[in-house]
């Protein structure tokens, strides 16, 4: 059930990574999976699926055709992998293990995702369609990509006309991942005439620093990580967004766009709408909304709880 409703996205020949099994959403809880092009990724949350993993895989290499799988871990799970001796986070369970990332396609532009070692199964997968929303927004803007991870968002802005992309995050080595990203992308004009900016930095900190310096962007990006994990932290996490907001509407030119999003499944969407609507005007500000959105088709939501991603595009007066 769970790949035949995935069928349309199997069909295209522009997007080649896509979410397979989506945990209980999809039926099986805490287990995660993900198509870069002919590698499949098994991610389990939970050390209940060491014991069924040949089952699994008998059912996936029955149900879909691939190269090879791989195999990631949660936190949670690695020890009680670790202590089996057969099951660790990054081995390859069927086919030849990767020689390095692994390149795909998403809305036709070229991507690598690292299976053995990214975040989640090496990329973003949900944040597809917010992509190829900023796209559509980028022309002729100076565009800051903030928690940008390997700067998917900042080849879309390049392809949509952006002049200066700036990616920014706290980790070098994903910032590293992004500029190869954009070199892979020159083929498109568009992307080699950007110019592109790379700045390593806690982005709470790094957001002060440019306002101090006077430097603006026309539309800001901001994709944290998830900032609460259980209800006790759902004030810090408002907290930590009303501070977001606040920095990122500091640096954005009057009349230029925010992008925010977030990936808190315990912050409601009403919490959160509400949150930034209420720190816009502390900053002075009116957002008027684009969009808001939710999640892609491949990650569907089955349960209340499931509807962890919230987005909003808005035009800040
Ligand atoms: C949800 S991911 C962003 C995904 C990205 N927008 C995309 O489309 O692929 C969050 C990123 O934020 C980074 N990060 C987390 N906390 C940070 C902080 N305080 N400052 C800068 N980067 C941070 C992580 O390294 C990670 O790359």
């Amino acid at each position: 059930a769970a790949v035949s409703r995935r069928a349309s996205l199997a069909r295209s020949r522009t997007t080649t990574a896509y979410r397979l099994v989506h945990g209980e959403n999809d039926g099986l809880p805490g287990l995660v999976l993900d198509r870069y092009e002919d590698t499949l990724v098994l991610k389990l949350y939970t050390c209940a699926w060491m014991a069924h993993v040949p089952a699994l895989l008998e059912a996936i290499e029955g149900a879909l055709e691939s190269r090879r799988v791989v195999l990631r871990l949660s936190r949670a799970a690695q020890a009680a992998g670790k202590a089996r001796g057969d099951l660790a986070d990054g081995a390859t369970l069927t086919g030849t293990p990767p020689s390095g990332p692994v390149r795909f396609l998403e809305n036709g532009l070229q991507f690598e995702a690292d299976v053995l070692r990214g975040q989640k199964t090496g990329f973003f997968l949900d944040q597809r369609d917010n992509r190829a929303k900023v796209e559509r927004l980028c022309r002729r803007r100076r565009v800051l990509d903030g928690f940008a991870y390997a700067g998917a968002c900042s080849v879309y802005a390049a392809r949509g006309g952006a002049r200066d992309v700036t990616s920014l995050d706290a980790s070098r080595a994903v910032l590293d991942a992004a500029r190869r990203h954009m070199a892979l992308n020159r083929t498109h004009p568009s992307v080699a005439r950007a110019r592109h900016h790379v700045i390593v930095a806690d982005v709470f900190e790094a957001l002060e620093a440019l306002r101090s310096r006077g430097q603006r962007y026309d539309l800001v990006i901001l994709d944290p990580p998830s900032f609460a994990n259980s209800r006790e932290e759902i004030p810090a996490a408002l907290k930590a967004y009303h501070r977001l907001v606040r920095l990122g509407l500091s640096v954005l030119e009057p009349e230029g766009v925010l992008v925010l999003s977030s990936c808190s499944g315990q912050v409601s969407p009403e919490a959160f709408f509400a949150t930034v609507h209420r720190a816009a005007r502390a900053a002075r500000r009116v957002l008027k909304e684009l969009a808001r959105t939710a999640h892609p088709p491949d990650h569907p939501i089955g349960f209340r709880e499931g509807a962890y991603l919230k987005g909003l595009f808005a035009i800040a007066k």
